[in-house]
């Protein structure tokens, strides 16, 4: 089955062909990133306009791509939830069009459970290896799922206010770093020592809870009264350090208290290479499995989407196309989404 996944929450317009759930046919991703540095960030307008102007196009290069027509799409996915609304509109507009046209089946899709699914396009063994343990860090999000089955998810701990990327990004605008600042914090953090500066890690007692906001105070603090005297790779390094530090001891905790074996880091914070390094450290010691996707596969893209989508298709989702659009929605549980 050729699913057409469609993914434009943010500013990415994205679409992508996968066969049954593990093959990608083709995968596009349109950034908009460009755009929206001069801004310091994503201004959800100017998203919106640009996915407008680039969906059918993209759309147009992904069926090309994969030397396919639309006769050959048997169902379509698209992110329905959670993201900028304006922006998730367009995907899903132009997604209900096709599928009312072509009379394809379609599924909405939570941009979590995508992000959870480019395990399974990196290693599809593991869907036979469930429960699975998921830590997903992105712009928006940072939290650590049990998945035990096909849509069935469990919250085990989330961020309390900034999201990792957030921290990436907020830290990199501390430092006089362009947009988009985590990969150009990362970039900077690669020549400094990570050993120099102290900064606070917060592990919140047992919980497998996140707090970022803290550490972007101390950031700030430290670069006012540093005044430029610390190398500022050595300033990057180690905030870099104290995040991953986190991350990596909180899904070491989580594997311990639920005993699964089987751990997947995603989402675009996952793109990091120190934190591929010491999460794939940490399974070693722990005797884990990791799934760390390559770095498209981590960021947004509609590949994911439709994977995620093939198997709601295949467990008897609705697929009519009476669904609508959410800004937020958590996934596996009722706490509310981090702050954006
Ligand atoms: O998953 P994603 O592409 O979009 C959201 O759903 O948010 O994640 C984007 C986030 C941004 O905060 C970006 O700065 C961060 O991922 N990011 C990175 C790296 N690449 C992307 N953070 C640290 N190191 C990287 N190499
Ligand atoms: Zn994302």
């Amino acid at each position: 089955m050729n699913v057409l996944g469609i993914e434009t929450s943010c500013d990415e317009t994205s679409a992508a062909i996968v066969s049954d759930g593990v093959t990608i046919r083709s995968s596009i991703v349109a950034s908009q990133s460009d755009l929206h540095a001069v801004y310091g960030g994503v201004v959800p307008e100017v998203a919106s306009r640009k996915h407008v102007e680039q969906m059918i196009p993209v759309i147009c290069e992904a069926l090309s791509e994969a030397q396919m027509t639309y006769a050959d799409i048997d169902a379509l996915a698209v992110t329905n939830r959670p993201g900028l609304l304006g922006a998730l509109l367009v995907g899903v507009s132009a997604a209900k069009a096709l599928a009312y046209s072509l009379d394809r089946p379609i599924v909405g899709v939570h941009h979590l459970e995508g992000h959870i699914y480019s395990a399974f396009l990196t290693a599809p063994e593991i869907i036979h290896e469930l429960p699975l343990l998921a830590l997903i860090v992105s712009g928006g999000h940072t939290q650590i799922m049990r998945m035990t089955d096909h849509g069935a998810y469990q919250l085990l701990g989330r961020t309390r206010d900034d999201a990792a990327g957030e921290a990436f990004d907020k830290g990199a605008r501390l430092l006089g770093l362009p947009y988009p600042g985590g990969p150009n914090l990362a970039r900077l953090a690669l020549a400094g020592d990570p050993g120099k500066v102290a900064f606070p890690r917060a592990m919140l007692g047992d919980s497998l809870d996140f707090s970022f906001s803290g550490l972007k105070t101390s950031l700030r603090t430290f670069t006012m009264r540093d005044n430029g005297a610390t190398p500022a790779a050595d300033i990057a390094a180690s905030y870099e350090a104290a995040i991953v530090y986190v991350l990596t001891e909180k899904l070491r905790r989580a594997a311990r208290s639920t005993g699964i074996r089987t751990v997947a880091v995603t989402g675009g914070v996952a793109a990091n290479r120190s934190l591929a390094a010491a999460l794939t450290e940490m399974s070693n010691e722990e005797g884990l499995r990791l799934v760390a996707p390559v770095p498209e596969l981590c960021t947004d893209n509609a590949a994911m989407i439709a994977a995620a989508g093939f198997y709601r298709l295949q467990s008897g989702a609705d697929s009519s196309l009476d669904f609508d659009t959410f800004a937020t929605e958590s996934l596996g549980g009722d706490l509310p989404a981090s702050s954006s």
